[in-house]
């Protein structure tokens, strides 16, 4: 990052200054973007250079700590670029983003800054560890200063919501409902059974124009003794069935295969695209699905209930899937 912007000679003055860009476009250079999608890159780059530029030091530093940043956005470059390409051909009423599980929303942001205002009119960020409405986030919740003490120029909203939890996606569902226009469900590193709450909010309305999904890591081992089976709709596995699978590679392709198949639509694929530089856990698998005119009409996947539940006595505590009712709008952060 650029530590000053003066020649050097003054002996107080850092002497290996280098420009926000210089710096930017090197931390990208051993990242698969570079490759994948150079066009991007430059679009990615040019937003973080102006970020840096635009927010305080606090800010610039939680942003950036660790350059964790550049990881995240390599690792989300297919479903940017994806995005980029749907709004573009997109024609009719305004769409919305809902950057499910967006953490600090490095995804939203940045695609509030690219996208054409025009054709989408807000973004919306949802994690549970915001904090509550008009507070202060804790040490253990996500800081969202970056959201609401800057302009965006397509307006960026958090809302603190467990999915996981029947009444929280309800009011999720009561917000979708609302937009004037198809929502893009876009949801980036989603750990265990997260990824099939996001599966389910997308069977549940066609108002979900589309899903984009990356599974992050898988249930854990613990879902074997508790005995978990996870349905949805027609479709039934196993945690044992998962955890029989050989190597994390087998397991994760696994999952991902049943995952596939938890999706009521035909129209969708599963996507490796090698982003990731992990040698053991490359976890490099994208799931798109989009809705056509025909399942638009008929709103196949409407009636697919989700459970998530436990076959041992010990654990029984089922999650099923939500309908509909209000938003409480005290959790909006
Ligand atoms: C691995 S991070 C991914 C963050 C971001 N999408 C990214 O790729 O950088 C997972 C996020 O999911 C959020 N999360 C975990 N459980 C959740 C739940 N039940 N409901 C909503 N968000 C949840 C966490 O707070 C965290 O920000």
């Amino acid at each position: 990052m650029a530590e000053s912007t003066q020649p050097a000679g003054d002996d107080k003055r850092p002497v290996n200054w280098i420009n926000d860009d210089k710096w930017v476009h090197e931390q990208f250079e051993s990242y698969p973007i570079c490759k994948l999608y150079p066009n991007l890159r430059v679009k990615v780059e040019e937003v973080l250079v102006r970020w840096l530029a635009k927010f305080d030091k606090k800010i610039i530093h939680r942003m950036f700590k660790a350059n964790k940043i550049f990881k995240e956005f390599n690792e989300s470059a297919p479903f940017l670029q994806h995005i980029l390409d749907l709004v573009e051909s997109y024609t009719g009423p305004k769409l919305t983003l809902f950057d499910l599980c967006s953490g600090l929303g490095f995804v939203g942001c940045f695609l509030s800054e690219i996208l054409d205002p025009e054709k989408v009119g807000n973004i919306y960020l949802i994690d549970k560890m915001f904090p509550m409405h008009g507070c202060e986030s804790t040490n253990t919740q996500i800081n969202i200063d970056h959201i609401r003490k800057y302009e965006w120029p397509i307006e960026i909203q958090c809302r603190k919501r467990n999915i996981k939890k029947t009444r929280e996606q309800r009011e999720i569902t009561t917000l979708l409902e609302s937009r004037p226009g198809p929502v893009i469900l876009c949801a980036v590193h989603l750990c265990g059974t997260l990824s099939l709450q996001a599966i389910n909010m997308y069977n549940s309305s066609n108002k979900y124009i589309c899903l984009l999904l990356k599974p992050c890591c898988l249930p854990g081992k613990v879902h074997v003794y508790q005995k978990q089976e996870y349905v949805i709709g027609p479709h039934k596995f196993t945690a044992r069935q998962l955890y029989k699978e050989p190597k994390w590679r087998g397991k994760f392709q696994f999952w991902n295969d049943n995952l596939m198949q938890c999706i009521a639509i035909d129209n969708k694929n599963l996507q490796d695209i090698p982003v990731s530089l992990s040698k053991v856990h490359p976890q490099n698998k994208f799931i798109f699905a989009a809705r056509s005119a025909e399942d638009e009409t008929e709103q196949s996947g409407k009636d697919w209930e989700m459970k998530i539940f436990s076959n041992c006595t010990k654990y029984q505590k089922p999650v099923t899937n939500p309908p509909n009712t209000q938003e409480n709008s005290k959790l909006d952060a």
